[in-house]
């Protein structure tokens, strides 16, 4: 669903450019306590299927082989930079082409390994009780309709006639014919195995409303979301624009004042203040700008991997020594229109905060894809847009966030840090920032384990430098 209306070269002016967090003053903060829950959040939450309850964050574990990083592993370069170890991969051209976005970032309905093997486990423990224990011998045909059962409610069609076939093979070959008239206890069996197909059907139905009805009010929450912040960001772009200009005024105006005054003049000190303080002010105000979507962009046709190479130089030192920085390169990569001064901010603002979640140190990957933005992972998310895009994927392996954090992380002023720490607009202006470049981002967390954006950038035709 791209905001055509607030595409490039649309904005109310202000030669803004965010500035990076912090810069700004602190100004009024919200501290919410963090809670342990992990859940997931605004953008990305999963399906509610039940095998996808446990909530977690795919791709932040090396062995979930989820995000299609180096599994295609051809590591290529590795390159040290000051201040942090980087490691550089670039990917396969065949695996570099345009992947599905919906494995990394979205839970999906369908049944898993976990859930066939909940299935033969569910009747291997009937089959067992039976066995132990002699007077359940009696009671096969109802231990069997039980872990159908179970397993039908578990979730899934296919699982839940996985074990409605194994209880009626084993019904029937190891209690039924060795004990009873054939005829009688084939009777029995047919009818347990009627009585569970019917369960299991009507439980698949059941579980398709369910998970209907999930995504169709995680899509409402979505939209809230992204309406609330488009509201906000309107209310905050245009006081940050009128107050750019005053600040423009003042901080003119005052380094006027400084150049005619004597070197010795007692006013100086007041004067420098002023001028100090406004420009603190700017910055706030240009992040407020880059969150309502006001920046006036400067749009370049890019190559989103020449833009990470460039960023690594900055990133080391930004995010220390203790966090290793791993940048997996898509070779063949499509270009993107982009403002790169924007770009620079969204790289800055994430690195920060992915250091501020490491602070024992840890892993920062940077990850590029061409993705195709399919219509089934659109209706997953409200914000997504049809077609071809560049993914840039930024995954820490830090403290993560609970569900209440993450519903909130973009709004403005919105921080979980330290007074002096956080001012709570990074990732408001990060957001303002993708929005304003028609792309969309995908948020993945849990707490203990790591956080991972997902930037959408929709993908262009044009050649470099056109
Ligand atoms: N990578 C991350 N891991 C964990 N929490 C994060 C991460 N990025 C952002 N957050 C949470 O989102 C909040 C808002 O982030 P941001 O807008 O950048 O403001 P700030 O960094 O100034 O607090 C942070 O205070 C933090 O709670
Ligand atoms: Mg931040």
């Amino acid at each position: 669903m791209r905001d055509q209306g607030e595409t490039v070269g649309d904005q109310l002016g202000g030669p803004a450019q965010a500035a990076p967090e912090g810069s700004g003053a602190a100004s009024r903060r919200r501290r919410p306590r963090r809670s342990r829950r992990a859940t997931q959040g605004l953008s990305d939450a999963k399906p509610a299927a039940s095998s996808q309850l446990t909530l977690e964050a795919p791709g932040l574990s090396s062995a979930d082989g989820h995000l299609e990083r180096p599994a295609i592993g051809t590591a290529a370069a590795s390159s040290s930079a000051p201040g942090s170890e980087v490691s550089v991969t670039t990917r396969s051209p065949a695996a570099s082409s345009a992947q599905s976005p919906n494995s990394p970032l979205l839970g999906d309905a369908r049944p898993t390994l976990r859930h066939y093997g909940f299935a033969v486990l569910s009747v291997a423990v009937a089959w067992g009780l039976t066995l132990a224990a002699p007077a359940l011998h009696q009671l096969p045909t109802s231990l069997f309709f039980a872990a159908v059962m179970v397993t039908a409610f578990y979730g899934h069609l296919g699982p839940g006639l996985l074990a409605t076939a194994l209880s009626s093979l084993i019904l029937e070959y190891f209690f039924m014919s060795p004990f009873k008239n054939p005829a009688t206890g084939f009777e029995e069996t047919v009818r347990v195995t009627v009585f569970a197909l019917t369960a299991v059907l009507i439980n698949s139905l059941h579980e398709r409303r369910r998970l209907a009805e999930a995504q169709r009010r995680r899509l409402q929450d979505q939209l809230r979301q992204a309406q609330k912040l488009e509201a906000i960001g309107r209310l905050a772009g245009g006081v940050a624009h009128d107050f750019n200009n005053f600040l423009t005024i003042i901080q003119g105006r005052a380094q006027l004042v400084l150049r005619s005054l004597e070197p010795r003049d007692k006013s100086r000190s007041d004067i420098e203040l002023i001028d100090i303080t406004a420009g603190h002010a700017r910055d706030m105000v240009d992040q407020l700008l880059a969150f309502g979507r006001n920046q006036v962009l400067q749009p370049k046709i890019l190559d989103l991997d020449v833009v990470v190479a460039d960023m690594k130089k900055i990133l080391s030192p930004l995010i220390g020594e203790a966090i290793m920085l791993v940048i997996v390169q898509g070779t063949a990569l499509g270009r993107i229109k982009a403002d790169p001064t924007q770009l620079k901010q969204v790289f800055m603002n994430l690195a920060a905060n992915a250091r501020d979640a490491m602070p024992q140190g840890g892993r920062l990957t940077i990850e590029t894809a061409n993705v195709e933005v399919d219509s089934a992972y659109a209706r997953q998310h409200a914000e997504a847009s049809v077609g071809p895009h560049v993914r840039l994927t930024v995954r820490d392996t830090g403290a993560g966030m609970d569900a209440g954090t993450m519903t909130r992380v973009f709004d403005p002023f919105f921080t979980t840090k330290d007074v002096g720490k956080g001012t709570g607009l990074g990732l408001a202006t990060v957001y303002g920032i993708i929005k304003q470049h028609g792309g969309h981002i995908a948020l993945e967390s849990a707490v203990g384990r790591g956080t991972t954006f997902a930037i959408y950038l929709p993908r262009v035709d044009e050649r470099e430098g056109a």
